[in-house]
């Protein structure tokens, strides 16, 4: 039997992304490398949507921001206090685009999905202070990979250095 009518893509290179995030690298976030990590699901070059899974140990303050979009957060573990109130586990904001909201702090270690249809941008008591968005999500992944590769070439060349050492003292003390 036909469908009455054609739904095939005319886009023949339209695919799915999938992220298997369950061993991606944590990403260290540059205002508190020590306190808060994301690991990026998505980002949408098109639509300048982006989609990540943050991590806050207890302790971290995330600035005050302005929302230059809509985003939807859903909490899947800890607690976030936020504008005098508590977000928990299972709990879901969706906030809306033109939004300013003061600082967020994490009263628990706690992790939680963040889809935001564009920018944020974060600003101090006289200043901005960061703009978040697609592009910015993929150039620290990019920055995460290089620092990654350097510090593996680093590696690398320090235990050939310490190879080279042990045969010298091995030659050393046959000779
Ligand atoms: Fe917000």
């Amino acid at each position: 039997m036909a469908l009455p009518q054609e739904i095939r893509p005319i886009n023949s290179e339209l695919m799915d992304a999938i992220t298997q995030s369950s061993d991606a690298d944590w990403i260290p976030n540059p205002d508190d490398p020590e306190r808060a990590f994301m690991r990026v699901l998505w980002t949408g070059e098109e639509s300048g949507r982006w989609m990540v899974h943050f991590r806050w140990l207890k302790g971290y303050v995330a600035p005050p921001h302005k929302h230059l979009s809509a985003a939807h957060t859903y909490i899947l573990s800890g607690k976030l206090k936020v504008r005098g109130g508590t977000f928990n586990a299972g709990d879901y904001v969706h906030e809306a685009n033109g939004m300013v909201h003061g600082a967020t702090t994490a009263l628990e270690d706690t992790e939680y999905l963040f889809m935001c249809d564009g920018p944020v941008i974060f600003f101090g008591k006289d200043e901005f202070t960061g703009y978040l968005g697609w592009e910015e999500i993929r150039r620290m992944q990019q920055a995460h990979e290089a620092a990654k590769k350097k510090a593996a070439v680093r590696k690398r060349t320090t235990s050939k250095k310490r190879v080279t050492a042990r045969k010298r003292t091995t030659k050393k003390k046959a000779a």
